[in-house]
Formats: structure tokens, C-alpha cells, sequence
């Protein structure tokens, strides 16, 4: 079955940026995939809707010896190719240009000005602000290229040859600070690469359920159903293609946000029926927690406990052949390891990605082509409401990583109902879609305080805030004094165990956006 149809191969070298090329790219409607340079297999190169390829930046150097290469087949394709700073800088290696080193790298802003005619550039203005991020530089273009800009220092910031319909860039135009980025993307895209049959949510949506209904036929599914937005839009597809063989798990470990649990169950129930399982696990996972402190072992205990309680309750549902998950494209993307093993770790993640290999079923990931703005638009055509699709993420360990130190029932009440005042002050002064996610943390610390004529030795809490448009960097969010006042004043008179509130300005990095 066919769901795609144009599609542009990004290749991976290892660039900061290479994500953001994808989304640039998706968000102009063409379907494209990223795949890391050493993973090219010929089914890749043999698709047939293979419509243009670009090669990514990265922090090599052509010039030594053990960098990444140019996968050469690439060029026997016939197809555009666009080359972004070290991804140009093979290219021009490829066809006897030659590449020069700089002691010092060429960072940030950057204005180019242009050269010659050049389709890539049509639109774009005489002089252009871009974002440069390189060492390495073009020194000499190959014969048959020809110079369309130069940078301010005169480096030569892109080339072209039009009849082998070879594009390269020194800067990014993926990057929102070049000016005309979308611009140049969408030449190449739209002028270039010829791009008609744009990548339509709709058909995403009839195709899949098609191809669910084909390949899942009357087998039995099962489906962890947190509430968040990848496992709700995750459930309410597959109940559109196979219907009751549809079952989900709901796992409540107990550190869920105010009513959540009971709101979840609501809205599902609703719409599975019996097929809606519920688990009140919270004794166990709280009982597993008891006197832990260190972050990752939180988290560990929390993911381990999920798997059994989960599996457990699989098991009672006989003859279930699939596990669907809802992993989405950066999920695939992040989890390839590069240039030989995964960046550093800074959290063990919990998420039900940890379950297959221990379940022995097969797995379907029906959003795994889709980004999180495309998965809330899917959402949207499934009818899933609003206010559930707009809802900011909420980590697999809930609030135990928000409660640093030891937890217990006392602690996560208090900050539950905390949590709840927040969010509801942001949803009634219409903050609450403007941030990426908002939520409390608990301090283990008391302090002395006086109200009315009484002194109090009560608990701190933080309140967070922060932008961001993948959580992967973040930046905290500016309350104004009125809303920041307001908040304060709502918790502390609300919850009698809370006589301060703090403000966590930190972005991230250096801040990670939870506590633990
Ligand atoms: P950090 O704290 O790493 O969080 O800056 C980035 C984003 O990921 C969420 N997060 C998690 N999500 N399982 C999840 O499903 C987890 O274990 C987990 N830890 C952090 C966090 O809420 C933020 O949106």
C-alpha cells in the first residue's frame, strides 16, 4: 500500500540542524525521512518516489581522512541534490573543488550576497541575512559549478550545477535567523526537485487506516492509553481501523496530575467501552518507591514496575498478537545511534518503548512517520477534543521526578492540588496554549513564614514554565508581575501546606525542563 508519494531523503552527518531541515521541510507539505549516512541501504535509493536528496551539516571535516564519505550511488539517481555546509562541502570535494581549514570557526550571523542567476536563490533578496556554523570552507568551486553568493568575509557561501542539478550551501537555511531559509528550501522543494503531489494529512489518515485494516485484519491489539497526545490519537486511529480488537491499558501509578486519573477514565470509557482497562497500580508503585531518593533509581523502579503491572494485565487478554505504541518520527530519528553509540545520557526515559522485547508481541507504531504538530492535526480529523490535544506533555514517571527526594501519598496530594491551581490560573488567562508546559515542584524544604498574625513552617513549591518546540532546548517562560503575583497569592491561600512559591528561571540548557 502506498501512503506517500514525493518524497526528498535527508542524510544524516551528524548536524545539530539535521531535524530542523526535516520539519522545515514538512512543514512546506512534502513528506521527507532522515536516515544517518552509514545506514543507506539500495531499498532507500530504489524507492521510485525518491524526488530530490539532501546531505546535512555535520561537525567533520572533509579533510581527514576518517570522515564520512559521500555515498556515490547517490549521484547515479540523476536526482537534485542539495548539500548544506559539510554535506556541500563533499560535494565540492566530489567534483575537484577544493576545501580549505580555518583555525577559527565562522558562527552566527552571517550576510550573503548574491551572484549570478540561480534557481535556488530566484526570490531571495540581494544581500540576505543566514546562519553560518562551519570551519571548514570552499576554497575553489569545481569546474562546472557556478559561484551564486559570497559571504561578508568573501568565503563562497553557495554553488551550482544546474545540468547535473547539484545544489550546495554553506549556511543553514533550516535555521530560523537565514532570513530567506524557507525560501531557498521551498525553491528546491517546489522549482527544483518538482515537487506536485504535496504530503496531505487527509490521505495520511485514509491510507493508514487502509493499511492498518490490511494488516491487522482480525487480530487483536493492545494499546498503552496514558491520556497524553501520542497514545490518545495511537487509540483512537487503531479504533477506526480494527475497532473492538482494539484493547487499551490504562496504568495509574498514582502520580498522576489532579483527577487525571478520573478524567481519563471518563473520556475512554466513552469511547472503548469495556475495552478500557483501567489498573489502579498505586500501591505498588508506591510501596516500590519507599525511601528511594536518587532520581534515576525513581525512574528505574517506575519503568520496571509499568512492565509488570502492564504485562500482567496483557496476559489476561487472550490471544493479542500486536502491541501498538505511539512513537513518533523524532522518537525514530533520536533512537538511531550515531557514529557508533548514543549521545551522553542525561534520563533514563520511561516510556512504553520498553516493553516489546520483553512481551514477545509484534509491534505497530501508526504515527511513526509524523511529527508532534502533524500528530495534533490528525487528532483534530479524528474528532479528539481540544482540550485534550492541546494538553502539555507529562512525563511517563508523573510527578514522582517532580517531587525531589522522597515521596508518599501526603506529598503528592499537596502537589497535586498545586499543580492544579497553576494550570487552571493559565487556562483562565488564555497563558496556558502559549507555553509548551507549565507544572509544580515540590520542595522537600520547609520554611518560616507569618500569616495573618501566625507564624508558619511550611513547604516551598516552584512553579515552571517554558517555551519550546520539541522540549529538546527550552526556554523559561516571562510572567508578567500581575500573573506571577496572582499565582503566588492563589496557592498559598489555597494550600494550607505552602506558605512560599519560587520561580524557576533556567532554560535549558543548562536546566533540563523536569527536576530529576
Ligand atoms: P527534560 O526534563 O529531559 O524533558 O528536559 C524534556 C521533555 O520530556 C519529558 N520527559 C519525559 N517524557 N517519559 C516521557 O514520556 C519520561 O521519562 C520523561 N522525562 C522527561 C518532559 O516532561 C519534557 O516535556
Amino acid at each position: 500500500m502506498k501512503i506517500i508519494n514525493e518524497t526528498i531523503l535527508i542524510i544524516d552527518y551528524g548536524s545539530q540542524y539535521t531535524q530542523l531541515i526535516a520539519r522545515k521541510i514538512r512543514e512546506q507539505n512534502v513528506y521527507c525521512e532522515v536516515y544517518p549516512y552509514n545506514k543507506i541501504s539500495s531499498s532507500i535509493l530504489n524507492n521510485k518516489d525518491l524526488s530530490g536528496i539532501i546531505l546535512s551539516g555535520g561537525p567533520n571535516s572533509v579533510k581527514d581522512k576518517k570522515s564520512p564519505k559521500l555515498n556515490k550511488k547517490i549521484l547515479e539517481l540523476k536526482i537534485p541534490i542539495l548539500g548544506i555546509c559539510y554535506g556541500l562541502q563533499l560535494l565540492c570535494k566530489e567534483f575537484g573543488g577544493n576545501i580549505g581549514q580555518s583555525s577559527s570557526r565562522e558562527y552566527g550571523h552571517s550576510l550573503i550576497t548574491r551572484k549570478n542567476k540561480s534557481k535556488l536563490l530566484d526570490g531571495v533578496k540581494k544581500k540576505s541575512q543566514v546562519w553560518m556554523s562551519h570551519g571548514d570552507h570552499i576554497e575553489k568551486a569545481p569546474k562546472d559549478f557556478t559561484i551564486t553568493s559570497f559571504s561578508n568575509n568573501r568565503v563562497i557561501s553557495s554553488i551550482e550545477d544546474k545540468r547535473s542539478k547539484i545544489y550546495g550551501l554553506q549556511f543553514h537555511p533550516e535555521v530560523y535567523h537565514s532570513l530567506d531559509g524557507l525560501k531557498i528550501l521551498s525553491n528546491f522543494l517546489l522549482k527544483i526537485c518538482k515537487i506536485t503531489k504535496k504530503f496531505k494529512l487527509d490521505d495520511f489518515l485514509n491510507n493508514k487506516i487502509n493499511e492498518l485494516k490490511n494488516n491487522l485484519k482480525n487480530k487483536k491489539v493492545i494499546c498503552g492509553l496514558s491520556g497524553g497526545v501520542d497514545s490518545t490519537v495511537t487509540s483512537f486511529l487503531l479504533h477506526k481501523a480494527i475497532k473492538h480488537n482494539l484493547y487499551c491499558i490504562f496504568v495509574d501509578h498514582g502520580l498522576l496530575r489532579f483527577n487525571e486519573s478520573n478524567e481519563v477514565v471518563s473520556i475512554f470509557k466513552k469511547k472503548f467501552g469495556k475495552n478500557f482497562i483501567r489498573i489502579d497500580a498505586s500501591k505498588i508503585f508506591l510501596s516500590n518507591l519507599k525511601n528511594i531518593k536518587d532520581p534515576e533509581e525513581k525512574r528505574k523502579i517506575i519503568g520496571k514496575t509499568f512492565i509488570k503491572v502492564f504485562e500482567k494485565e496483557a496476559k489476561k487478554i487472550k490471544k493479542v498478537e500486536y502491541l501498538a505504541q505511539g512513537t513518533l518520527y523524532p522518537d525514530i530519528i533520536e533512537s538511531i545511534p550515531f557514529f557508533g553509540g548514543p549521545t551522553a545520557k542525561i534520563k533514563s526515559h520511561h516510556n512504553v518503548g520498553g516493553l516489546p522485547k520483553k512481551i514477545n508481541l509484534k509491534i505497530v507504531e501508526p504515527l511513526k512517520e509524523l511529527f508532534k504538530d502533524e500528530v495534533r492535526l490528525l487528532g483534530k480529523k479524528l474528532n479528539i477534543s481540544p482540550d485534550l490535544l492541546s494538553r502539555h506533555p507529562f512525563p511517563g514517571p508523573g510527578l514522582s521526578i517532580r517531587i525531589p527526594g522522597e515521596i508518599d501519598r501526603k506529598k503528592i496530594n499537596i502537589l497535586q492540588r498545586v499543580d492544579n491551581l497553576f494550570i487552571t490560573y493559565l487556562k483562565e488567562n488564555n497563558i496556558y496554549k502559549k507555553i509548551w508546559q507549565a507544572f509544580a515542584i515540590l520542595l522537600p524544604i520547609k520554611s518560616v513564614g507569618v500569616m495573618g498574625d501566625e507564624r508558619t513552617y511550611n513547604y516551598c513549591v516552584v512553579i515552571r514554565a517554558v517555551t519550546s518546540v520539541d522540549g529538546m532546548t527550552a526556554d523559561f517562560y516571562m510572567f508578567s508581575k500581575k500573573n506571577i503575583t496572582e499565582i503566588s497569592k492563589k496557592i498559598i491561600s489555597n494550600v494550607k501546606e505552602v506558605n512560599r512559591v519560587l520561580y524557576d528561571f533556567t532554560s535549558k540548557p543548562p536546566g533540563t525542563i523536569e527536576w530529576e
